[in-house]
């Protein structure tokens, strides 16, 4: 397929189009990358004509650019759109598309992306309208997204996988993760192999433990109606910490090929030791926030959420301690956490290096040199800070911490939200950041054995106060006694 002639949008007016996929779309128009014949095609059930979408998206715009919009661009972006309303639960509603799509127009193809930018449990539904309705058998080739999440669990992943092949080839199938788009998330790649200094470290010889958290201080909103079924463990662990860990962890592979990339990928999660059902409480903690204060203002407790259900069993805090069986990960604990309503708003990668064999220093004024830390910083902080020790000056040999900071972009280098990358590569066809669905079926098949073995019992869901950095329990986890989570950059 060359590149698409149509990107159909499905749930167009919904709150992920809204503040990630338009702004984003109209980012790549601005820097030229979407071609000339590309119409754009937002589906959704508002009683709107094109007139009228093409005001409210004017109206996204502003709010999300404000003054930085550009006049000439702005009109470009808006005039590539047609809007079909239509419900996509409902059959009929697809011929309307069907027919937008086969208009003739002189020098556009009929090579279609349909982006699934809808509540998951109508992904079936979908698939199936379109194809009844002819909207996979149009001349053209097509491609389509999926959001997550990918299934609630091993068993519907399978299903969802299963109807989707129905129509699709995995070559078509564009499973979205979008901490793949974050540029501080691909530059785990770059930081780890295009520096010859860094590779030869990054193993059990030297790794003491890894780190990742993501913490948020948000609570969840409006969103208990998805949130309170699904839990940080299939929300955030499942997906985005296991990609950011696959990353960390993965072999150098031969080339960036979409498939060579995740097959050292899916290496990783095949070598993520099970976790049996005995050990869950030894290996995995969760937990709720209760109230608190963020930014000085009391919040309310998780289960006091509006639409929450009074007794909610729902962890709102998730921490795992994985084991990497291979030869480069053996006896190295990964650490990952993910937590709503925490301190602060950080995600990061901590790599704790092992102490050096010999304390040569332990006799000096500073009895307790810590060892090295390499922290990669994701968001909002974009950085990477190296923990070294130097002599510090003065009459006594005295080793003291050097901390080697520097800022992932330049002051005049612009923040991109990770859907502008990932809308590009689906334009021009890299499914190299995107999810092979045997990398959805490892990671479901690492956290299951947690999932199940919390369902059935009601025990173990610790609390913490909002505002706080989890549950005090939150050290069970670690297998020696000097570690700790890191916080701070
Ligand atoms: C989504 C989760 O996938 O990622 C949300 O469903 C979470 O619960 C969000 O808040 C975090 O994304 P980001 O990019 O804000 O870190």
């Amino acid at each position: 397929m060359s590149g698409p002639c149509h990107f159909v949008i499905l749930g167009a007016a919904g709150h992920l189009v809204t503040t990630k996929l338009l702004p984003s779309l109209y980012h790549l128009e601005l820097t030229g990358r979407l071609d000339e014949p590309l119409g754009l095609v937002a589906f959704a059930r508002r009683d709107w004509d094109t007139q009228r979408w093409r005001v409210h998206l004017d109206a996204v715009l502003v709010a999300h650019y404000g003054a930085k919009l550009d006049a000439a661009t702005v009109r470009r972006f808006v005039e590539r759109f047609e809007y079909i309303k239509g419900d996509h639960r409902d059959p009929v509603s697809y011929q309307r598309l069907l027919e937008q799509i086969s208009k003739p127009r002189p020098g556009v193809c009929e090579n279609v992306v349909f982006y699934l930018a809808i509540p998951p449990d109508d992904f079936v539904h979908v698939v199936r309208n379109l194809d009844a309705a002819g909207l996979n058998s149009v001349v053209g080739q097509h491609r389509i997204v999926v959001e997550k999440p990918f299934g609630t669990n091993l068993a519907s992943a399978r299903e969802l996988n299963a109807e989707l092949h129905r129509h699709y080839q995995e070559e078509q199938i564009y499973r979205i993760d979008h901490y793949l788009g974050k540029e501080t998330v691909q530059n785990l790649l770059v930081f780890r192999f295009a520096n010859s200094v860094i590779e030869p470290l990054w193993n059990r010889h030297y790794v003491d433990h890894v780190q990742i958290t993501v913490a948020e201080q948000a609570g969840i909103g409006e969103r208990a109606g998805y949130f309170d079924h699904s839990g940080m463990l299939r929300d955030m662990v499942q997906n985005h910490l296991l990609q950011v860990l696959t990353l960390v962890a993965m072999e150098p592979p031969a080339n960036l090929d979409a498939d060579t990339l995740r097959d050292e990928k899916i290496k990783v999660l095949r070598s993520i030791r099970a976790i049996p059902s005995e050990s869950v409480d030894d290996l995995a903690l969760r937990a709720q926030y209760g109230t608190g204060e963020i930014n000085g203002a009391t919040v309310p407790a998780y289960r006091d959420e509006p639409g929450v259900s009074f007794n909610s069993m729902t962890e709102s805090y998730v921490a795992v301690r994985f084991h990497v069986d291979n030869w480069r990960w053996q006896g190295v604990p990964f650490y990952l956490r993910s937590g709503k309503r925490l301190a602060v708003q950080r995600s990061l990668v901590a790599i704790r290096f092992r102490d050096p064999p010999h304390h040569l220093f332990c006799d000096t004024p500073c009895e307790d040199v810590d060892p090295n830390w390499l922290v990669l910083a994701i968001q909002p902080e974009e950085s990477i800070h190296f923990e070294l020790y130097a002599r510090a000056p003065g009459l006594v040999m005295t080793p003291r911490v050097l901390r080697v900071d520097t800022d992932y972009r330049a002051e005049h280098e612009q923040r991109l939200d990770a859907y502008a990358t990932l809308l590009l590569d689906v334009i021009e066809g890299d499914q190299s950041l995107f999810i092979r669905f045997d990398e959805v079926e490892m990671a479901w098949h690492v956290i299951e054995p947690v999932l199940e073995h919390w369902n059935r019992t009601s025990e173990s869901l610790y609390t913490y106060p909002a505002g706080s950095w989890g549950p005090k329990e939150n050290s069970v986890l670690f297998e020696k006694r000097y570690q700790s989570w890191r916080n701070a950059l």
